[in-house]
This record gives C-alpha cells, structure tokens and sequence, in this order.
C-alpha cells in the first residue's frame, strides 16, 4: 500500500490563478479560425469569437492569456491592427507558415476576447524589430485615461474607456528569434524600454515581465539578473516584477522532436522524464533569482511550455498543428503539479498554445471543435486556482524502460480552496501498472469525496468524428478510513479528488 500524507493544517504557499494561464500567438490557425472567425462567419460567435470556443475557455477558468507572440511578437507593430478594418495593412507572417495576416484580430479584437473570457491580459511587446516610442505608445494606447494622442485615437477607433494590462512582457526569447542578443546587451534595452511602460494608473499596475531564459541557460538568467539590478547610492533597481523562463517537452529532441500519437512505451517515459526537468530547471533558475531576490518579489513565468510534436502529417510546418493523447495528459498533470509546489516563485505559466498549435487545448475543424486530454486536466485542476498549497508526500518507487528515463510511478500536489475543500491531483506515470493508495490527513477526518478521472490508453486521443474518446469520468474506486481515504489508481491516469473534511 503506497502512502500519501496530507496535512491540511500546513499551507505552504499561495497558488496564483495565472500558473493556469495560456498563450494565443499569430501563428498557425490559433487566432485565425481557432478563436477569431469575424463577425461575418456562419460560425457561431459574438464580435468576431467563435462562442464554442469562449465557453470552452470559461468552463476551464481561464485565468490570463497571453498575445500577440512569441516570436510573433518581435515583429508586430501594433498600429498595424487598429482602425477600420479595411484599412488594416495586409502582409506575410514571416515566421509562421508564410501566410497572409491581414491584421483583423488586433488590439481592440484582444481587449474583447479577453472581456468574453473574463481573464487578465498580458500582451507582449516588440523589442526585436520595435522602438521604445512603439512600445510607449502602445502602453499609452491601451491605458492612458486622459489627454493625449494615443487616448485620442483610441477613442477615435471606438474605445474612449482605457483597457486594464495586467501583464507587460517586455520582449520574448530575446536570445533568439527576438533579436539574438546577448544577455547584457538584452537586459541594457530592458532596462531602457521597461522605463516606458508608464503605470498610468497607480491603481493598477502594469506588472512587468523581463525575457528570461531558454531551458537550461543560466547565465541568461544571471547576467540578466546582473544587469538590471543596478546598485546605485544603495537602491536596487530590478526594474522587474517578473522574469520569464521557456521549455518545451521534446520526446526526441529539438531537430526530431517525434509523433504525436506514434510512439512506442519507451519514449512514454522519455517523454515524461523530460517533462520532470521543469523541476530542476525551477530549482536552479529560482537559486540564481534567490541570489538578486531573496523575498521573491520576482516571480517566475513560465510564459512557455508543453509539449511540441512534428506536425501532423499534411500540414502546413509552420502551422505547428498537432495531436494530444494522454501523453499530452500526462505532461500536463506533472507540469501543473510541479507549479504548484513551486508557487512561492512560480507566480504565472501560460502553456503554448491556447488553441489548434502544439500542445493545444482546443482543436478546430470549420465548425467543429474537440477538446484535448489536455483540456480536461486543466479542468480538472481548477481548483487548484487561487488555492493554498498544502503540505504532502507521496511514497514513489522509479518506473521506466531505459536507465536515463526513469520517472517516479505517482506525482501529486494537494491544496485547499477557499471554500476549505481539499483538492488532490495525482498521476500515475505507469503504463501497467494500478497502485493501492492509502492516503492519511494529518489530524484531519475526511466528510466525503467526488473523484474525477481521466484514463486511457497511451496513444488514446480525441478525433472530430470521436471527440469523447478521451474524457473525464466519475471515480469510485476509494472508501472514507479512519485516517483518511484509501483509493486505487489505475494505470496512466490523471485523477482529481475534491475532499470536505470534517
Ligand atoms: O510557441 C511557438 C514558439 O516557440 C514561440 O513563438 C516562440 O517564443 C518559441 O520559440
């Protein structure tokens, strides 16, 4: 009998809403078609956004989305998609499959997403290819209430009222595709363009998100960290309320990256092994942070992650469109989990991509649309928004098929919501085997359980003549104890138990 101890009298930390948040880049058919079809489509929608997919989006509590990019966003120019849009400049995504953007989905169209959403904003700005006078006018654009010429044409272009920005990302992978800067020369322009994303608002701060690093590059993170914390007559300046941070999960590589659904049971545990470095990566990139930041005032964003497949067979490469099994369930659950235990640094995630790109919640097909094994573990996991995290342990043992791959059988993350409901999110990683779990809380009696799992074969995956192949069901098998729940987990799962104790 595996043992999970819960101590709901020990709250480790606060799990901020954003760790959930998600990320909608021009690229692909993630804006165009996945959520933006026009106010003209037959597609069912309100100001232009497919209703399917907003109510997806809600029922999962979408906490913030994150827009316009990516590498996407080093070569917008915002003023491109405002005003009529007949008017809107038409031109090549460079970086995206080569198609035409025809700028119908800009700042106005993000603003109303986000409204029908009713999630927190984080748009990303153009370092790459931008000016600070852009990037500063942009700023004004969206939040100035006053005076002014941005305020004036925003009003102008049908929006007297400013938007709020909860979030500012001053740049993205700006080691690459952003610029190919070095760190020093990267964190001297932050430093500069940060200056202007003015808080015109006292009352809501923008809060300001500096481009961290790619995987494992921790020089990124130090010298950045080096440069922008000044110490001048004794005042650090970290100009900052946030540093970024980028890893995908490639079964095979960054060159080869391998199938969505056409694998075999070792790369299961390569791929799963490789999803549990987002751990270690959080570990040395929150040391380097404690350094300059000791109170972690600096949050960690994840802004980047998921898993990213070679394309499905037929389509367009630079599109990255690809499936989601329970693979893709998998990574989820652990990465969710590992945010969670780090949420005293971990302060927002936003997986890539919101919708039809990588490791997607939503796939749509015309009219038709399919929620992911993925999209059921963010739903799943809701409950962990805003939640305490509490303290716990679960005895594993290491599974797996080659000696560098090997992964703990079980994960898990447990918190309480505000309600004072106790939420448990376990994995079994194991493609065979089902464990006898008996789970003790601390000087706690358990009132009753509703259990929730998502289970399936490895390759199971979600198609638009089957979208229910792979979804959630109710999960009986756990008795209420003495000390607290017993329950058996079957293989290759992800469960969710929502807990009231006495
Ligand atoms: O999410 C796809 C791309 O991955 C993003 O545009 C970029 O930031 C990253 O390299």
């Amino acid at each position: 009998m595996v043992k999970l101890y819960v101590n709901p009298n020990i709250k480790m930390g606060h799990i901020n809403s954003e760790i959930y948040g998600h990320f909608a880049e021009h690229l692909g058919r993630c804006i165009y078609e996945g959520i933006y079809v026009g106010e003209d489509s037959e597609i069912p929608n309100t100001n232009g956004m497919r209703n399917d997919v907003v109510a997806a989006l809600k029922e999962m509590r979408i906490p913030v989305l994150r827009w316009p990019g990516g590498c996407f966003a080093d070569e917008y120019h915002w003023k491109d998609g405002i005003g009529p849009k007949e008017n809107r400049k038409r031109m090549v995504n460079t970086h995206w499959g080569g198609v035409v953007e025809d700028n119908s989905f800009g700042t106005h169209e993000f603003f109303e997403l986000c409204r029908q959403l009713e999630c927190k904003t984080y748009i990303n700005g153009n370092v790459g290819s931008g000016t600070v006078q852009e990037m500063s006018e942009w700023v004004e654009y969206m939040t100035f209430d006053g005076v002014s010429p941005m305020a004036e044409l925003r009003a102008k272009n049908g929006h007297p009222e400013p938007w709020k920005v909860d979030y500012f990302g001053v740049g993205n992978e700006n080691w690459g595709c952003g610029g190919n800067m070095t760190p020093e020369q990267y964190a001297l322009e932050y430093r500069r363009y940060q200056t202007y994303v003015r808080n015109y608002n006292p009352e809501q701060p923008i809060l300001k998100i500096c481009g961290g690093a790619n995987v494992a590059d921790y020089e990124w993170t130090r010298k950045v960290l080096e440069v922008t914390h000044y110490h001048s007559l004794k005042e650090f300046h970290g100009f900052m309320d946030g540093l970024s941070l980028h890893y995908y999960t490639h079964p095979e590589g960054w060159e080869k990256k391998g199938s969505a659904t056409d694998f075999d049971e070792k790369t299961w545990y390569k791929t799963l092994s490789k999803t549990l470095f987002m751990d270690t990566l959080i570990k040395n990139h929150g040391a380097i942070m404690d350094e300059f930041d000791p109170d972690k005032k600096i949050g960690m964003i994840i802004d980047e992650w998921g898993t990213w497949y070679t394309v499905e067979p037929g389509t367009n490469p630079g599109f990255l469109y690809q499936q989601n099994t329970m693979r893709d369930a998998l990574v989820a659950g652990i990465n969710l989990n590992i945010f969670n235990k780090h949420c005293d640094r971990v302060k927002m995630a936003n997986i890539a991509q919101m919708v039809n790109v990588l490791q997607a919640v939503i796939l749509t097909e015309g009219e038709k649309m399919l929620l992911t094994p993925t999209y059921h573990v963010f739903n799943m996991y809701k409950y962990h928004q805003d939640a305490e995290l509490l303290h716990s342990k679960i005895d594993t043992e290491m599974i797996g098929l080659e000696e560098e791959y090997m992964v703990p059988n079980l994960h898990e993350s447990v918190s309480m919501s505000k309600d004072g409901k106790v939420h448990v999110t376990l994995n079994n990683l194991s493609l065979t085997d089902s464990y006898d779990i008996d789970g003790v809380f601390v000087e706690s009696a358990v009132k009753s359980v509703k259990g929730t799992i998502l289970t399936n074969d490895m390759k199971a995956y979600n198609t638009f003549e089957n979208p229910d192949n792979v979804r959630p069901e109710e999960f009986k098998d756990y008795k209420i104890t003495d000390k607290g729940i017993s329950l058996k987990i079957p293989a290759c799962s992800v469960l969710h138990l929502e807990i009231e104790m006495l």
